[in-house]
């Protein structure tokens, strides 16, 4: 699933040289920076030739564009999806306190900001990875031992999920204490910050699950294009457009020290791909409601047409059947909406089977309880899709306010 292609692409994308880009913090790379320097100088805004048409962008523009990290809100979750996800979900060591979170939520924080911006944290002992930031975003969430441990109460909804029919969880992707999501376009560039990230937090805690996804590459298809899941349905197309009321309204927390904050719901979901591929066409599409071809609702002709779920067909049925995905999924509460931006995830196939593939389902939401549950359970009633597809893991994360170049994540729940 991912942003809605209504919004601007990298909305908040800065393009241009990183900051980073500063010889002196380059362990004797000059002749490597410079050489980026020169590259990167241009940014990638379009330049017009003489005769009108657009320059074509530099070839390291993806490379060099930033997410601011400071701000009102943490980045991650308006920014469009990047091309790469880890998610690292940590538990904290026995022994661990309030001041322990403090010191270490603040090194977290300025590791992150310098690697968000290109710049080298500085303990980097690999400092010329930092230099390509990619559209890195670091967002951190904060489970409800985290929470009880800063001594607050975690809010109503920080708590595992209510057990659902569909479920066969596997506690090896469920829960934890601290989540720190790694996203951006390069797999270099997310690698080497997840490393720098988990070395600043070993010392207060231990990994308790890592999941890796990905959606198609920057720049092989136009900007804005809704992403694909991995049975080949476009994904993320009905999504309130980031920066838009109903966005604020339906994800932002709005009392206490979640203020400016939001909370994650993370669902590891396997996708039969071989069961699927036993679905003729017709079925597929019938099993969510739209086409595969453009995503269009089986009553229309185009992606964003509104669907008509009372079009009956000459047999007097309804077009878009009365348990398709997209119909499930809708509430008529218009207050129980989600933002989903999810990633597939393909990882090796066990003995004998040629695929373990899946999504890594996440939605924002002012409130899990009144806003994902109720669509959770809907979906758990009665779903088509529910036959290819099986949550394996699931998680939920309070999602910290973003702070200013003094302050660190957590501080509204820390000081
Ligand atoms: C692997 C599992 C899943 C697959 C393959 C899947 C696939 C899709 C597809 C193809 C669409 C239609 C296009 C779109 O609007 O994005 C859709 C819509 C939607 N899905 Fe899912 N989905 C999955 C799981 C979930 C879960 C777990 C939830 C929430 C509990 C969810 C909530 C929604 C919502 C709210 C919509 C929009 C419905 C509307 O039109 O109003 N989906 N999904």
């Amino acid at each position: 699933m991912s942003d809605d292609p209504r919004a601007a692409g990298n909305r908040d994308a800065h393009t241009g040289p990183p900051a980073g880009l500063r010889r002196r913090q380059l362990l004797g790379g000059a002749a490597i920076g410079a050489g980026i320097l020169g590259a990167g100088a241009g940014g990638f805004g379009l330049a017009a030739r003489r005769d009108g048409t657009a320059e074509p962008p530099p070839e390291d523009a993806y490379g060099t564009a930033t997410v601011p990290f400071h701000g009102k809100h943490q980045a991650g979750i308006l920014t469009t999806g990047q091309a790469h996800a880890t998610l690292l979900a940590l538990d904290l060591r026995p022994g661990t306190g309030r001041d322990d979170l403090r010191r270490m939520m603040r090194l977290l924080s300025q590791d992150a900001a310098r690697l968000t911006q290109g710049e080298v944290p500085l303990a980097d002992s690999e400092p010329e990875l930092a230099l390509v930031p990619a559209r890195l975003t670091v967002t951190f969430g904060f489970g409800p031992g985290l929470v009880d441990t800063a001594g607050q109460a975690p809010p109503s909804w920080l708590a595992a999920l209510p057990g659902f029919g569909v479920d066969r969880l596997d506690p090896a992707y469920c829960d934890g204490d601290l989540l720190i999501e790694v996203a951006a376009d390069d797999p270099v560039t997310v690698a080497h910050a997840v490393r720098m990230l988990l070395k600043d937090a070993r010392a207060f805690t231990g990994i308790r699950w890592t999941q890796s996804g990905f959606r198609r590459a920057r720049g092989t298809e136009p900007g804005g294009t809704t992403m694909r899941n991995l049975f080949g349905q476009i994904d993320g197309t009905v999504n309130p457009a980031p920066g838009s009321e109903d966005f604020d309204q339906l994800v932002w927390c709005r009392e206490g020290w979640l203020a400016d904050g939001t909370s994650l719901v993370i669902r590891r979901i396997h996708m039969d791909l071989e069961g699927w591929d036993r679905l003729d066409r017709p079925g597929r599409e019938q099993s969510v409601g739209r086409t595969l071809g453009n995503g269009a609702p089986l009553t229309g002709g185009n992606e964003h047409d509104e669907p008509d779920f009372e079009a009956l067909n000459a047999q007097g049925f309804t077009v878009i059947p009365p348990f398709a995905h997209i119909r499930r999924a809708r509430s008529e509460n218009p207050r129980e909406r989600i933002v989903r931006r999810s990633y597939n995830y393909d990882d090796p196939p066990p003995a004998g089977q040629i695929s373990d593939s899946g999504m890594i389902f996440m939605s924002c939401q002012a409130d899990v309880d009144r806003q994902f549950v109720p669509i959770q359970r809907r979906l758990d009633e009665l779903d088509l899709l529910n036959q290819w597809t099986t949550p394996v893991g699931s998680a939920v994360f309070a999602v910290p306010p973003g702070c200013g170049a003094d302050g660190y994540i957590g501080e509204t729940l820390l000081e």
